[in-house]
Formats: C-alpha cells, structure tokens, sequence
C-alpha cells in the first residue's frame, strides 16, 4: 500500500532537517542554508559564491549596501578574509571566539563587495554552536550570514520562526535547537584611538571592556548607519509595540485593548493582560535567551498592543533595551 508523502502534503515548501551532510551538499552548489548559531539563526551561503550571497539578499529583501557577516571556523582562517588585524584583536578572539563577537577589519581582495555591501572592511566571526562549527569545518569556505528574518523583523531563535518566516521560499533550515543565547553579536570595529561599538548584543560590553580597556559609542546612527542593526526601526513585531519605564502608566493610557506584556523579573498580577516573565530569578541572560521567543510568540496572539518594560540598563540589559527601543519606534 502507498503511503502518502508528508512532505508533499505540507502546506509550505521548507524543510527543517538535523543532517549537516545534507547541508554541506547544498552549501557546495552554491545554494542557501538556515542554520544555527548561538546568537540567532543564520541564512547562510558561501562568501565566494556570487550566486549564493546575491539569494541571501533576495531571500531576505535586504538592500545590498547592508554588509553580512563573514563566519569561520577558526581563528587560523582570518587572516584569508582580513587584514592590517589589530593587536587587540587576537586578544579579544583568544578571549570570545567561538562566541558572539563580531570584528570588522580591512578586507582583502578576494572577499567580494557583494559580501560586504560595498565597503572596503569586513565583519567576521566565529559562532559558538557545535552545529555550525561542524558545519564550517566540512563545507571547507567561509559562511556569509544575516539573520534569517526578513528585513526589519525579529531574529529568529528556534527552527520553526525560520520557517514561518520563508514559508513560500525552497529553503533547508539545519536544526541546532533553541539558540542559547537569543540576541544577535555585539558588533566592534578599530580605529585611531581605539575600540568602537556598532552594535550592542550578546556578549556585554562590560566583559569586552575588561580585557581591552574603554569602548567608545558609536551614537552617529541617523547621519551614519555603518551597522544597519543601528538603523531606527528593526527588530520589530507586527503588533503595535511601546516600551516604557512606567507600565501602569500605559496601561491606564490603553484601557479596553488585548495587551501582552513583558517584564524582566518581578510578578504582576492581571486578569486582563497576558504578562510574560522574562527570568524570575533576575538572570539577564536568561532573560536575553528568552527575548525573541516571546515576542514571536505575543506577535502571534492577535493581541491590539505589546508592552515591554525597561530592563536594568546595564550588561546584557542595555542589550536587551536596545532591541526593544528599536522594535517600539515608529519607522
Ligand atoms: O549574531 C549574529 O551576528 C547573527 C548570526 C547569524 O551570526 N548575524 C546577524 O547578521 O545578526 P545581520 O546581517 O542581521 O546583522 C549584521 C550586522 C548588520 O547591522 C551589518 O550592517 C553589520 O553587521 N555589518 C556587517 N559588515 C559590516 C561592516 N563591514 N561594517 C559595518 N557594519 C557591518
Ligand atoms: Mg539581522
């Protein structure tokens, strides 16, 4: 008796799978993979495949100067991608790497603008994630890879927001779980007088700082948006988004709507709103591994407004209020 094909029967055309082999083989004809990192899942693609890195920004309708991240398998790999790498770089990557920091450098030639949206630097780093470090090893290049959202919308944390995303795409998602740190990298770059933050993320700028020394702002974003994670709105819900010092306040304000809403720790009590606790031992990085899936999660429950309160401004909470400030501006 024939069985029917589940495959054929879904409703979208998308497979999530846990065979790195099977992604390897695409990954080597010059086809696009989601895969999974520690920070958020990637969409992934060869550096020197023009074919591949130009899927990546259709897939994603990302404008081409938006530059990707360049992935490797190991530090003995950066210098094929970069060069003139500064001191403190080898010292922060014998520190973070694997991990999610991400360093621009000088390019060198063979790296396509196409990679790098034109810019004459490179953004590069090494995932934390056995998945992808396998998956690395046995491609044998370099991984081009923005996070598999479309432009603008949240990050993705789990196989199945990846699908969502790209239900009418043909796209493999490599499985690789919940990823453990739920933020995207912190981003930094190197100039005259020293470390530069482009973005914040999830490695804490107050760890970096403890083994290089003061990190500068990069606050120019509206005149220069060198990293488009600074543009205004980005990492946004489809549901009307506001984050606020004072929750009461708002709510007051929104009296008769389906509300959500999002603290770090503490309880509150309703019997009208759906409240999510992000970590109720007061853990950022519980709270930071959490972020993303919630607010999937909120985006899907036809609520009129999502509320999330300020977190603690300081290690992975200025992160986190980061995101959120960006997922509540207005454009
Ligand atoms: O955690 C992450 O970084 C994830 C995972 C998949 O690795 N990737 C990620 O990529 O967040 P994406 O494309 O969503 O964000 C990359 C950011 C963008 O804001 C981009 O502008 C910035 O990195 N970037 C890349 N190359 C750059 C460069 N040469 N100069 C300045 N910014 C750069
Ligand atoms: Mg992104």
């Amino acid at each position: 008796m024939n069985h029917p094909n589940f495959a054929t029967i879904a409703t979208h055309n998308n497979m999530i799978t846990n065979s790195i082999n099977q992604a390897v083989n695409l990954l080597q004809n010059e086809n696009v993979v989601a895969i999974p990192t520690e920070t958020v899942y990637g969409l992934a693609g060869n550096i020197f495949s023009e074919i591949a890195i130009k899927k990546i920004f259709e897939i994603k309708k990302r404008p081409s100067f938006n530059p990707l991240i360049v992935h490797l398998d190991s530090i003995h790999s950066l210098e094929k991608v970069a060069k003139n790498i500064p001191k403190e770089a080898y010292l922060l990557a014998n520190h973070f790497w694997p991990g999610p920091l991400t360093m621009i450098f000088e390019k060198q030639d063979t790296v396509s603008k196409l990679v790098t949206g034109g810019k004459d630097t490179v953004a590069v780093r090494i995932p934390n994630h056995p998945v992808a470090l396998e998956l690395l090893k046995k491609v044998g290049f370099p991984l081009a890879a923005p996070s598999a959202n479309p432009f603008k919308s949240i990050s993705p944390t789990l196989a199945k927001h990846v699908e969502k995303y790209f239900e009418k795409e043909q796209l493999l998602i490599l499985d690789g779980g919940e990823c453990q740190k739920g933020i995207e990298s912190t981003i930094i770059g190197f100039d005259k007088e020293g470390i530069v933050l482009y973005r914040l993320g999830s490695l804490a700028v107050e760890s970096i700082e403890k083994v290089v020394g003061p990190v500068k702002f990069f606050i120019n974003e509206d005149l220069a948006p060198i990293a488009p994670g600074m543009l205004s709105r980005h990492y946004a819900p489809a549901t009307p988004f506001i984050l606020t010092a004072n929750l009461e306040e708002i709510l007051e304000k929104n009296q008769g709507k389906k509300i959500g809403i999002i603290r770090f720790q503490e309880e509150w009590v309703s019997d009208s709103h759906h409240v999510e606790i992000l970590s109720k031992s007061g853990n950022l990085e519980e709270a930071t591994r959490k972020l993303y899936a919630i607010l999937h999660q909120l985006d899907e429950m036809d609520l009129d407004l999502i509320i999330a309160e300020a977190f603690p401004n300081y290690d992975l909470g200025k992160s986190i209020n980061d995101r959120l400030g960006r997922a509540s501006k207005s454009e």
